[in-house]
């Protein structure tokens, strides 16, 4: 018990510990709720910071990667705490839920509708920016990797101990942990050991009564759900206990570009058939974009083959001219590199040194600062006029700055159940579409020409493409698809985005929401609601 003295002093030490007049600010009564829950006070108001802070717009600002959501009509956090200490969440969490705030947690930031730093309501977030060590078992060949941390960290790590381990998470590399996993996550060695989730083996978890869980004390239900079951819902995941897999001391990357008057379209077509049955050491995209042609300057689409192997120039040459002559791959076009130096060649920066992994503020060269995605799954070849459709609305003026990246599914990706983890998107897809709608003028008018483009493509892609449901992948989180009311959720409603990101598994997660959080007190536009 505190004596009735202590508690007088603590508003008055608080107003000089956090710098402002907090009686005057509506989340006063959160703030001395943070400070009387805290064990040491000075500790925890050096990491909040509020709008009276200096330092809150740098904070906040330092993790928002599209600038669609730095707008001055974009709603802020009350308060922003960047946790040093369990304690820090702990308290943040009970006091958001004594005085009615919600919160959002985030870890890299690059939520693709910004919901980890974004609500309607009042709220706080909580950046675990602090939680970011990455530790390496290169023996058992397992790392602890705290969600604050982004893939490139993971990566040097691993590639400072070891060149022949490796852990299959996306190219971009500034992606934060956190988010990431808890969206199941695709990279590029996706086709050979599955997603992200898919290599967890364990978590340290922090639940809405505060109570930090490991695998064996949530229990599997709640642990089959974080990996996979989308950021926000369940509850703030602190550290993930990964897997890491084999790689061959040199893999082989080629990109080959051929535009629409290249024949283009007749490679894609083959490409649908051939990708998704290549072995499961391949890993194959195409990137499609608008450009101006050599030929008489017209728009029109060029269309780069990725691919990383997992083997030699030697093994893949025999391999592509057996499978697909049609792309005419010589030894030129192709390059041995070590699997993290592939890394950066896929960010487009292969002559960077490692170091680079390590910059949190790294912008791939093909990232716009405004942008809106869309994904869908494509089941059946599209045919070549379907094909030529979208390419024509590719080379639309809207569509300038535009991405659309096919990424081959198979390999192993057929062989797991769909009910293994939350993302259900295994057996039976040919490849998944990223549709990447960049732009560079933040103006309404720009953005709403781009919104309006993306959505007339992704309409014009329905008849191609997955049905009941389409299907979406929940890290390229699309509000357009649905999202649940800010007062109130339903499933009735939620089940509209919900089987799309989730298939049947929606319903397993709703199951296990009800059970660890039936307040509904982790929650956004997408969060999965309690029954
Ligand atoms: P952020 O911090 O914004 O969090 C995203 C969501 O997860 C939010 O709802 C947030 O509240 C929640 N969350 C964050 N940390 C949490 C935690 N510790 N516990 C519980 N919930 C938490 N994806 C992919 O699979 N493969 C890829 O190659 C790419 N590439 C890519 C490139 C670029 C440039 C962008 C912007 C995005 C991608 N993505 C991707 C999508 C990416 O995986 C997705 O946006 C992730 O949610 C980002 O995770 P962050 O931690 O960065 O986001």
């Amino acid at each position: 018990m505190k004596s009735p003295q202590f508690s007088l002093l603590v508003p008055l030490v608080l107003a000089a510990l956090f710098s402002f007049s907090w009686a005057a600010l509506p989340h006063e009564n959160f703030l001395h709720c943070l400070s009387l829950r805290s064990n040491d006070s000075s500790s925890i108001s050096r990491v909040v910071f509020t709008r009276q802070n200096s330092s809150y717009e740098s904070v906040l600002e330092a993790r928002i990667r599209n600038l669609r959501f730095n707008s001055t009509d974009t709603p802020k956090p009350l308060v922003i705490v960047t946790p040093t200490e369990i304690s820090h969440i702990q308290a943040t969490i009970y006091c958001s839920r004594k005085h009615g705030l919600q919160t959002r947690t985030r870890s890299g930031g690059h939520d693709y509708e910004g919901l980890s730093f974004v609500a309607r309501v009042p709220f706080v977030v909580i950046d675990l920016i602090n939680f970011r060590s990455v530790d390496i078992d290169v023996e058992n060949r397992v790392a602890w990797v705290q969600s604050g941390a982004i893939l490139g960290e993971l990566y040097y790590r691993i590639a400072e101990r070891s060149r022949t381990l490796a852990f299959p998470g996306g190219v971009f590399y500034t992606i934060g942990v956190g988010g990431y996993i808890s969206g199941g996550g695709f990279g590029l060695l996706f086709r050979k050991y599955g997603t992200a989730g898919d290599n967890v083996v364990d978590v340290q978890f922090i639940d809405v009564n505060g109570r930090v869980l490991d695998r064996k004390s949530m229990g599997e239900d709640l642990f089959w759900a974080l990996r996979g079951g989308g950021g926000g819902s369940f509850g703030i995941v602190l550290a993930w206990k990964l897997s890491l897999v084999s790689v061959p001391a040199n893999v082989t990357v080629f990109s080959v570009s051929r535009t629409l008057e290249q024949n283009a379209t007749e490679l894609i077509h083959r490409w649908q058939y051939i990708a998704p049955r290549l072995p499961d050491e391949v890993y194959p995209s195409v990137q499609l974009r608008a450009i101006n042609s050599t030929q008489d300057g017209r728009r029109t689409v060029v269309a780069s083959f990725v691919t990383m192997f997992l083997g030699t120039i030697d093994e893949l040459l025999p391999l592509m001219e057996q499978r697909f002559p049609e792309l005419g791959l010589t030894r030129q076009d192709c390059t041995e590199m070590s699997w993290v130096q592939s890394i950066l060649y896929n960010n487009g920066i292969p002559n960077q040194p490692l170091e680079v992994l390590l910059n949190r503020t790294f912008r791939n060269p093909v990232t716009t600062p405004y942008y809106k995605i869309k994904s869908d799954y494509v089941k059946e070849p599209v045919s070549e006029t379907g094909l030529n459709g979208l390419f024509s609305q590719l080379t639309e003026e809207a569509a300038a700055s535009t991405v659309i990246i096919l990424f081959a599914y198979g390999g192993i990706m057929d062989r797991i159940p769909e009910n293994a983890t939350p993302f259900p998107h295994r057996a039976g897809n040919l490849y998944k579409i990223f549709y990447n709608v960049g732009w560079l003028e933040g103006d309404y008018e720009s953005s709403q020409r781009r919104l309006d483009w993306a959505r007339r493509a992704y309409n014009y892609m329905t008849p191609f493409v997955s049905k009941s449901p389409r299907e979406a992948y929940v890290n390229y989180r699309d509000l357009d698809i649905g999202s649940n009311n800010i007062g109130y959720t339903s499933y009735a409603q939620a089940s509209v985005w919900g089987r799309k990101y989730f298939k049947d598994n929606f319903d397993r997660l709703v199951q296990v929401k009800t059970r660890i959080d039936p307040e509904n007190f982790f929650k956004h536009e997408q969060s999965i609601p309690p029954l």
